[in-house]
């Protein structure tokens, strides 16, 4: 039974928040919490519903030892507010898309992923890589693992308030 809940989202789901779900899945499990963190990954469009992570996402992903394959492309919802104890924005642009999308009273829910996570890079947003080269699907995965680093060591003191 699962205790605790992590949403992150991009706009396609098929670059930043499937690297996102795959790293901190793997962190996760590598914590030994495996059965008891939920994590998931959403787009705030439809463009890509349905479909695999960007290729070049897999294979930077797949570079480092993590596994994104098994992911596929859905849309977030305001529903995902009452399911997930946390939903992580990529970006400024998708945080305040899931700002209008959720109902009243779940703003402590909605985090930054590198603002509020990850200070200590200096910059508050993952960068879209999409339309850019391979350095910046090597940017997004190194800003995502250490984020996801922290984010591990956050969901642990949560658990332990429970
Ligand atoms: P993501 O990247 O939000 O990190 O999944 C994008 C994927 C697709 C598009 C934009 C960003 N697109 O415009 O189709």
């Amino acid at each position: 039974m699962y205790q605790y809940s992590v949403l992150f989202v991009c706009l396609g789901n098929i670059c930043r928040s499937p690297t996102a779900e795959g790293v901190f899945q793997h962190k996760v499990n590598e914590a030994g919490l495996g059965d008891v963190v939920k994590v998931d990954s959403a787009g705030t469009s439809a463009f890509h519903v349905g479909e695999s992570p960007d290729e070049r996402s897999v294979q930077e992903a797949k570079k480092a030892g993590y596994h994104l394959s098994y992911i596929r492309s859905r849309k977030a919802e305001a529903k995902d507010f009452v399911d997930f104890d946390l939903v992580v924005a990529m970006d400024l642009e998708n945080y305040h898309n899931l700002s209008l999308l959720k109902t009243n009273g779940y703003e402590n829910k909605l985090k930054l992923f590198i603002r509020d996570f990850a200070p200590e890079l200096g910059i508050e947003e993952v960068p879209d890589p999409y339309y850019g080269g391979a350095k910046g699907f090597t940017d997004v995965l190194n800003m995502i693992e250490v984020a996801s680093d922290n984010l591990v060591e956050f969901v642990k003191k949560e658990l332990n308030k429970t």
